[in-house]
């Protein structure tokens, strides 16, 4: 492992300014995203799709440090014949990998799910690599249950332990394959809890994430963290400020993420895509702490692109504004100097 080299890719990852496209939608998920705007999901469309926004320069060069790809996606080629991998080192970016095998559900936890794909992992890495990807990424899922299910209520310990032990291992055996891994220990805003719920549950299982990744070796200084912001879940009748999931947000990363780590990266989660800008600019704005702070948007940066885009060629210039200007807006918040006004500008 060559933890400086891995320092350099991760530090990079996070410039100011710039973020993450999370492009790495499974077969299954984008199939979904398409059903939204009525197009059939297959495989050149897919590659279109995906080719279009690796191809918007300004976005591109100006606010996507690193495009996290789906295993499909790592071995495609653009119209022209040329690998989307290359495409996207020629703007400057960083080809990245999705590796973990999706959930499925946590024997001896009803209710609850375990991310699975460690079998096999070192060698998938190595092939991994040999592509082009120089991070990956492995995506935990908890998910709090509703409030008035007080005996049962998830998520539970064991769950919490067995999926950040699972992160861990990921990230080490990433690590000994020169990768930089994104740990994503993302707590789900679905559901009626309140923001205090999120709040708890966050500072929980980020305390457990660091205590697992000290355990199984893992380098700090060349992990990037993708977490959840603290916020309600989404039927909850009483919502936050932006104020206040800004304040809690960076409270609960101070209460547990140690200042070795270079970046965090936080997933929008279903988010409305201005909303999750403006919570990263306050955060931004609030500042006072040791990591630079910054997206990694997969629906907060894709969704309006893909409305204009609709799957027909005639939409190409109109899906590119469309991302050109999301990533703008994220870019701007990244360095806390977004503003509502500049979103009709
Ligand atoms: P969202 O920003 O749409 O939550 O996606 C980010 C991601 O990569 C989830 O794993």
């Amino acid at each position: 492992m060559d933890i400086e080299a891995l320092n350099a890719i991760a530090v990079k990852m996070v410039t100011p300014g710039q973020g993450i496209l999370a492009a790495d939608e499974s077969t299954g998920t984008i199939k979904k995203r398409f059903d939204s705007i009525n197009v059939e999901s297959t495989e050149s469309k897919r590659r279109d799709w995906r080719e279009m926004l690796f191809r918007t320069d300004k976005a591109m060069q100006d606010h996507i440090s690193g495009v996290i790809l789906y295993d499909e996606t790592i071995r495609q080629r653009a119209a022209d014949g040329t690998s989307l991998v290359d495409l996207i080192n020629a703007q400057d970016s960083i080809p990245g990998i999705k590796v973990d095998a999706g959930t499925t559900p946590l024997a001896g936890r009803p209710g609850e799910t375990i991310t699975q794909g460690l079998d096999g992992l070192r060698e998938r890495l190595a092939e991994y690599y040999e592509l082009g990807a120089r991070f990956a990424k492995w995506r935990a899922v908890i998910e709090i249950s509703p409030p008035e299910q007080m005996v049962k209520r998830t998520p539970s310990r064991g769950a919490i332990k067995a999926n950040n032990q699972a992160l861990a291992r990921y990230a080490a055996l990433c690590q000994e394959a020169n990768i930089v891994p994104i740990v994503e220990p993302e707590v789900l805003m679905g559901g009626h809890h309140s923001v205090e719920r999120c709040h708890e549950v966050t500072e929980i299982v980020l305390n457990s994430l660091f205590t697992e990744l000290y355990e199984q070796g893992v380098k700090l200084e060349g992990t990037i963290l993708k977490p959840n912001m603290v916020v309600a879940g989404k039927k909850c009748p009483t919502q936050p400020s932006i104020e206040e999931v800004a304040t809690r947000t960076i409270k609960v990363l101070k209460d547990t993420v140690p200042s070795s780590v270079p970046g965090i990266a936080f997933l929008s989660g279903g988010q409305d895509n201005e909303v999750a800008t403006a919570h990263l600019d306050m955060i931004n704005k609030i500042g006072n702490f040791t990591w630079n702070i910054t997206y990694s948007y997969g629906r907060a940066l894709q969704q309006s692109a893909l409305f204009a885009w609709k799957g027909d060629e005639k939409n190409y210039d109109a899906a590119q504004k469309a991302f050109n200007h999301r990533a703008r807006m994220n870019g701007l918040a990244s360095k806390g100097e977004w503003d509502a006004k500049l979103e009709n500008a």
